[in-house]
C-alpha cells in the first residue's frame, strides 16, 4: 500500500456532485495518474466506465484527504466531522499492522485477487477510522489489550472482505462496512475482567462462559454509541458467534436469522481462530487443513460462505472483482 495515497470508492465519489479532491487512477503499484481535477463537476459517465471495467476505487493524496476530513466525509456509512481530528501517524502504524497481516494471508496461499481487493478496501476503511477520532481510540484499546495487538482482529477484517469478494459482493460500502465489523468483531472483550481473558474457552467454568460470551453484547453496545457507525457494524459485532445451526451464542440463532454480513465474519473469525499461533493454540492449524476442518462441520456455517472460503483458497483463476 502507497502510504502518500489512499483510496476512495467511485460509490462514494458518485454520492457529490462535484469533485472534492483531485482523483488518480493506479496502474501500478507506485504509478498514479489524474483523472480527475478537485472542483469539477462529477463526471458520472466516467465513473460508471470505471466500475463497468470493475475499478471501484480511485485515489486521492494523503494530505488531501486527511484536509478533507476535518470537514465531513462518509465512508462505509460512518459519519465525520469536524470534532475528529486526523491523525497521521496513528493511521500509518495501523496500515503498516494491517498490511503484515494481508502479506500472512498471501502466504496462506488465497486468492491474489481478492486479496488486493481486500488491500483497497482496508485502505479506504483504515482512512476513514483515522478521521474518526472516537473509532481510532477504540481500535486501540482494543490493540493494547490482547498480546496479539490485533492482529486476529485485522486478520478476521481482511479475510472477511476476501470473503465478501468472493461471494461477488462489489458496493464498496457493503465491503467497507465488514472490513469495520471484523476489526470491531471482539471490541466487547475490552469490557471483559483480566482473569477471563487469560483463561483459554475450554478450561472456563460454566460461569466463566456466561462472563465470556458478554463480550458480544458489551460489544454491540459499544458500536452502537460512536456517533455515526451504521446498525449493520453493531449487528455484526453481536453476532459473530452465531452458528448456522442454532448452536452459537448470544442468541443460539440460526443462518437464516443472521444479517448475511454477520455470516461472513462468522465463519473468517472460526478460520482465524484454527490458523492463529497463541498460548493456548501453539500448533495451529495450516490453511489448508483449517478448511478442511471447518468443513467437517458444515452445521456450523453458512455453506455458500463456506463454497467462498474454499475457493478463495483453491483456485487462484477465481476472478475477484476490482
Ligand atoms: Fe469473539
Amino acid at each position: 500500500m502507497n502510504q502518500d495515497m489512499h483510496a476512495v470508492s467511485i460509490e462514494e465519489i458518485l454520492d457529490k456532485s462535484r469533485i472534492d479532491l483531485d482523483l488518480y487512477i493506479q496502474l501500478s503499484k507506485k504509478k498514479f495518474i489524474l483523472v480527475a481535477k478537485a472542483g469539477a463537476p462529477t463526471a458520472v459517465d466516467q465513473m460508471h466506465r470505471y466500475v463497468e471495467k470493475n475499478v471501484h476505487y480511485l485515489y486521492v493524496r494523503a494530505e488531501d484527504y486527511l484536509r478533507l476530513i476535518q470537514q465531513t466525509i462518509s465512508v462505509a456509512g460512518v459519519v465525520l466531522s469536524q470534532e475528529n481530528a486526523p491523525e497521521v501517524m496513528r493511521l500509518n502504524v495501523l496500515q503498516e499492522a494491517t498490511e503484515a497481516v494481508l502479506m500472512e494471508i498471501e502466504k496462506l496461499g488465497f486468492n491474489e485477487a481478492a486479496l488486493s481487493h481486500a488491500r483497497m478496501v482496508s485502505d479506504a476503511t483504515l482512512t476513514m477510522i483515522s478521521g474518526h477520532s472516537e473509532l481510532a481510540n477504540l481500535i486501540e484499546k482494543y490493540r493494547s489489550l490482547t498480546s496479539d495487538g490485533g492482529r486476529h482482529a485485522m486478520f478476521v477484517s481482511s479475510l472477511a472482505t476476501m470473503i465478501g469478494v468472493a461471494i461477488g459482493w462489489t458496493k464498496p460500502a457493503t465491503l467497507e462496512k465488514i472490513a469495520l465489523g471484523g476489526l470491531l468483531h471482539d471490541i466487547g472483550k475490552t469490557k471483559l475482567p483480566a482473569d477471563i481473558l487469560s483463561k483459554s474457552f475450554a478450561t472456563m467454568s460454566f460461569d466463566d462462559r456466561a462472563v465470556y460470551q458478554a463480550h458480544c453484547e458489551f460489544g454491540r453496545q459499544i458500536v452502537k454509541a460512536v456517533r455515526g457507525v451504521p446498525d449493520d457494524v453493531a449487528l455484526m459485532v453481536y453476532e459473530h458467534h452465531e452458528m448456522a445451526d442454532g448452536t452459537g451464542y448470544p442468541r443460539g440463532i440460526k443462518d437464516l436469522v443472521t444479517s448475511p454480513m454477520s455470516r461472513v465474519v462468522i465463519l473468517a473469525n472460526a478460520y482465524a481462530d484454527l490458523v492463529f499461533k497463541d498460548n493456548n493454540k501453539p500448533s495451529p492449524r495450516v490453511a489448508e487443513k483449517a478448511v478442511a476442518e471447518l468443513e467437517f462441520v458444515p452445521a456450523h456455517f453458512n455453506k455458500e460462505m463456506l463454497r467462498a472460503l474454499r475457493r478463495l483458497l483453491n483456485d487462484n483463476k477465481v476472478q475477484a472483482v476490482g
